[in-house]
């Protein structure tokens, strides 16, 4: 079965899903919808999707369609998966889920009620890359983990809905979530506005968990040059991982500190530096987001629950809503519930 999809939202993102959605044969575009006709018509002569509208209720009403990819801004996310959801539609929704708490456990507990998927675009966690950390992490290949450390900076996109926290954290808070089976305790984030009038466009967050592992991720839309570096490191190896570098992304480095206990004439314990090999893992070259919506057809054909279903979205939520609070309260850390 080809799941027949339509697409609400063609601005920035949009018209990704909607190439993507052409180009596989899991899926077929029907339906593309923007309540800006100009965005509706620059795909319209591009895609022969049938149906073309700027009402999503043309969408939620066609009999035409199995499924609503949703792209619009965050704060809309809510209404229009609610909505696709009581017309009977699968749902794919862009990160983040939803803009708050509530409105990510009603959609997560109306999929499940009404037996439709309900799937949040963590894109990440479809890249090659990302996957092949997780297979690392999960062979043991680097041991205990000890900590993720992420740098994700560049000048703009400003988002006007949502902050930086919002808009970036996401991604590493998904790849945590997905490359790493502990959850965190609890959260600390600090974050400034610099532009008057506009969101915070730099943050600083840290996770705590029970184990000794700790994340942190620097996101930031006001940097002069663009970083998408991050550090997984391990007891037995480490990664860097640089999404900007177009072949070798992952590096794996056979480096640490061996602790070991002194010669019986010496006192206390002795470190001894290890400085192995690298080496790059050969990555698929698939797109992450051709990945994801093939993954969603699947999931919409045999029922079974996405990678990044709708609890996986409600605990990113959960995470970043308990970010921004600690960011209001100075950076004092906000404790994480289930
Ligand atoms: N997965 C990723 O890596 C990634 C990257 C960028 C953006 N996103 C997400 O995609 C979503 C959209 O972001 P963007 O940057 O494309 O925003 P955008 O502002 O460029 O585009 C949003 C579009 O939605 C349309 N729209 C708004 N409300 C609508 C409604 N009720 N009905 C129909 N159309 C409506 C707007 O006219 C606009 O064209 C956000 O949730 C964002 O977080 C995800």
């Amino acid at each position: 079965m080809v799941v027949r999809c339509g697409v609400i939202g063609l601005g920035y993102w949009g018209p990704n899903l909607v190439r993507n959605i052409s180009a596989s044969s899991a899926t077929q575009l029907v339906g593309i919808c923007d309540q800006d006709a100009a965005k509706c018509e620059a795909l319209r002569r591009q895609y022969a999707a049938p149906v073309v509208t700027y009402d999503p209720h043309d969408l939620f009403n066609s009999p035409m369609i199995d499924a609503l990819f949703i792209a619009t801004p965050v704060a809309t996310h809510y209404s229009l998966a609610l909505s696709a959801l009581r017309s009977g539609k699968h749902v794919f929704v862009e990160k983040p889920l939803t803009s708050d708490v509530a409105q990510a456990e009603h959609l997560v507990s109306e999929a499940e009620r009404l037996g439709l998927t309900l799937m949040v675009d963590h894109v990440f966690v479809y890249n090659p890359a990302v996957q092949k950390i997780r297979e690392l992490i999960s062979t043991n290949m680097l041991g205990q983990i000890l900590y993720y450390d992420s740098v994700r900076v560049n000048l703009g996109l400003f988002q006007h809905d949502v902050s930086v926290i919002w808009d970036l954290i996401v991604h590493d808070l998904s790849i945590v979530d997905y490359i790493i089976d502990e959850r965190p305790t609890a959260v600390l984030t600090n974050a400034r506005a610099h532009v008057i009038g506009q969101p915070e466009n730099i943050a600083y967050m840290t996770c705590i968990f029970a184990s000794q592992m700790i994340a942190h991720f620097h996101v930031n839309w006001l940097a002069p040059v663009k970083v998408r570096r991050t550090l997984v490191g391990g007891s037995r190896r480490m990664i860097v991982y640089d999404d900007l570098e177009p072949d070798e992304k992952i590096k794996v480095y056979d480096r640490g500190v061996d602790i070991t206990q002194a010669e019986p004439d010496q006192i206390g314990l002795q470190f001894g530096y290890r400085l192995g090999d690298m080496f790059a893992p050969m990555l698929r070259r698939t797109e992450a987001l051709k990945t994801a919506v093939e993954h969603f057809a699947e999931c919409v054909r045999t029922g079974t629950s996405p990678i990044t279903d709708g609890q996986c979205g409600l605990r990113t939520v959960r995470l970043l809503e308990a970010a921004s609070r600690s960011a209001q309260n100075g950076g004092s850390a906000v404790a994480v519930g289930a």
